[in-house]
């Protein structure tokens, strides 16, 4: 039997219509708390859809429980980001090469923040044949300069200060937009060394305006975002 694929996101708005698109509709309720997970085909390939809540904690329990009940080939982490990179605008799309937990602070020990002391890697490098293939299908949906690749950190924290984005590009230069789960997921999955990927709308810069943008702009990239998961879906072919 065919290994399923899971997607993973945080809130109900970000997993709604790719949960409601699938065939027959199916719904498997998991028995943990509030962590719903649904199952069935979409676009002709089994998936299986969590809603995993916001956070790294929720985001790793969901991973680890997924990974235990339904073995999955590859895991997609989809969702909305802060933009954090000057290059990055709203309505954006992000696909992680790599992630990394910025909140994650060790320093006083001698580790660079974000590093995870005595874990052999504290980067999580996404599956390289998924980014491809969700870069073939994000140029479909979206222009060449709305498209980027490249550092997502996580942590839990809604970035919406000035003071706070600064402080993540002071330690991740290259971070091109920040969310509270992705890294999380990148960490299980690693552990459980299956391949993995990061894709993320961007819904907010990360600044005063953040907790308004985000609202006013969720329903609108949304659909871009899911048009791209079902895009890359098509284009798995193991
Ligand atoms: N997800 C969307 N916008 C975000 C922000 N500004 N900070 C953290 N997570 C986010």
């Amino acid at each position: 039997m065919e290994k399923p694929i899971a997607i993973i996101g945080a809130m109900d708005e970000e997993v709604e219509e790719l949960s409601q698109g699938l065939t027959p509709v199916p719904q498997f309720e998991s028995q943990f708390l509030d962590m719903p997970v649904f199952q069935g085909s979409l676009g002709n390939r089994d998936v299986v859809v969590v809603r995993c809540g916001i956070g790294k904690v929720n985001a790793a329990i969901a991973t680890q429980y997924v990974i235990d009940r339904f073995r999955p080939a590859y895991i997609i982490n989809s969702g909305i980001a802060g933009g954090i990179s000057p290059n990055v605008r709203i309505a954006d799309l992000v696909l992680g090469t790599h992630s990394a937990q910025h909140d994650f602070d060790v320093r006083k020990f001698g580790y660079a923040r974000g590093v995870i002391p005595r874990l052999a890697e504290s980067t999580f490098k996404a599956d390289s044949h998924l980014l491809q293939l969700a870069l073939m299908a994000a140029q479909k949906e979206i222009q060449a300069d709305r498209l980027h690749q490249g550092l997502i950190v996580s942590g839990d924290q809604f970035i919406s200060s000035r003071e706070q984005k600064q402080e993540i590009r002071d330690f991740f230069p290259q971070a091109l937009c920040a969310e509270m789960e992705g890294a999380a997921i990148a960490q299980v999955a690693a552990a459980n060394r299956i391949p993995h990927l990061i894709v993320r709308a961007i819904s907010d810069l990360a600044d005063g305006s953040a907790p308004e943008d985000f609202e006013r702009y969720l329903s609108e990239i949304i659909p871009v975002l899911n048009a791209v998961i079902q895009g890359l879906l098509s284009l798995i072919k193991d």
